[in-house]
């Protein structure tokens, strides 16, 4: 048996005028952790894990490379995905770090997806105004965006991320073996983030997704995930408060979030719903003459490619994704709208003079053909 090459492993930093966070990539890079938190924060005596119920599962953490092992004593699991993003689990998580006796050199590690990372990032900021925490996300999402930019909250009946903080983690520790135990659907989903950082900054990631030799190859993870994290790095680091270049990370998220709300994330996950979106944001720039029909299809082609969906499916009609998508918004005269689109083949722009019709047309373009039989 030839043995594997080893996976690569990155390591860079994110500085913003108020903090810096650590980030390291690779394959088995949780076995580190108590190394790597001795690093971060030296001063720390105690520990408290906040783990996403859905890795806390037996059968899923020990299916990871990294031999990391749940230790109740100093653990809290909360809820898995958007269940935990609530004030009744933040203040249970406020309680667990107090009733635990951390201080502010202490450091919180939260395990999971985004919504779990969100969550804890939350509570750490709030207790003793600002715990020191790791982020280790175990999903896609969590994986090329969650884990760096210091965003974190809990959604409110009002919406979603409304009550929260920017608190970045002191060390984001990413290791790809613990997309293993992801639903395959999932994982494929989360390429659409990674190939939407792609247009946002770095032509040559789009190549190096295409370059996938299989949904497990380590290193091809590795790869394409420490480049997204350094394209997200790079605007964060310019834009920490996302009011300004950091928005073109929302590249085809304002009708994807349309869609995920109309349909629920049974029915379209967070990174089809981008996919979807990215199509539809292609096709506005198309109908300003910006970009041309090769380059609407050349990226259809390469999203086809790697598994995700492109089409606007046939429900819900287009008024009700055109009224969730001005509800998302802070109104703007006119009920004009902010949407990130192709300027020309290699560049993005946040535009904030979209016209509802606009959006409307390329909808109708966008929208998936009823097969007749
Ligand atoms: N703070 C930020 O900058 C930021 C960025 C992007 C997304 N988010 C937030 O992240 C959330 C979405 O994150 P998500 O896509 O990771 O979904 P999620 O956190 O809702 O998790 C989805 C499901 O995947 C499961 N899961 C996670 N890792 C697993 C693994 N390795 N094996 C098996 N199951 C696993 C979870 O238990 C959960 O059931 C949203 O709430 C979003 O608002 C935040
Ligand atoms: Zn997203």
């Amino acid at each position: 048996v030839t043995p594997r090459s080893p996976a690569p492993e990155r390591a860079f930093s994110v500085r913003t005028p108020s903090q810096a966070t650590s980030v390291v990539v690779g394959a088995g890079t949780l076995g580190r952790l108590e190394a790597l938190l001795a690093e971060v924060a030296p001063r720390a005596t105690r520990t408290l894990f906040v783990v996403d119920a859905g890795v806390a599962l037996p059968g899923v953490h020990q299916r990871w490379a990294g031999e990391w092992r749940l230790e109740p004593e100093r653990t809290i699991v909360v809820a898995a995905g958007e269940a935990a993003k609530t004030r009744e689990v933040h203040a249970a998580v406020e309680d667990a770090i107090l009733a635990h006796g951390l201080f502010r050199d202490d450091v919180v590690v939260a395990v999971g997806g985004g919504a779990v990372l969100d969550v804890a990032g939350y509570a750490a900021a709030t207790v003793r105004r600002g715990v020191a925490w790791v982020a280790v996300p175990t999903s896609v999402v969590g994986q090329v965006d969650a884990c760096v930019g210091g965003k974190t909250a809990v959604n409110h009946a009002r919406g979603k991320n409304l009550l929260g903080a920017f608190h970045p983690p002191a060390l984001a520790l990413v290791d790809v073996t613990t997309l293993r135990t992801l639903p395959s659907r999932d994982r494929v989903a989360g390429v659409a983030e990674i190939y939407k950082t792609g247009r946002v900054g770095d032509p040559e990631l789009l190549g190096r997704l295409a370059n996938r030799a299989a949904t497990d190859d380590d290193p091809w993870w590795v790869e394409v995930v420490a480049a997204a994290l350094k394209v997200k790095a790079r605007l964060v680091e310019r834009d920490e408060h996302d009011v300004g270049e950091r928005r073109l990370l929302n590249y085809g998220h304002t009708l994807g979030h349309a869609l995920e709300t109309a349909l629920g994330p049974q029915a379209v996950r967070h990174g089809e719903g981008v996919a979807i979106g990215m199509g539809v944001a292609a096709e506005v720039a198309r109908g300003r003459g910006w970009v041309d029909r090769e380059f609407v299809e050349t990226q259809d082609a390469d999203l086809v490619r790697l598994g995700l969906p492109t089409r606007v499916p046939l429900e819900p009609p287009a008024p009700r994704l055109l009224a969730i998508v001005q509800e998302d918004k802070k109104r703007r005269a006119g009920g004009l709208l902010t949407l990130v689109l192709p300027r020309d083949r290699a560049t993005l722009a946040v535009l904030e003079d979209v016209t509802p019709s606009e959006l409307e047309a390329a909808i109708a373009v966008r929208r998936e053909r009823r097969v007749h039989r």
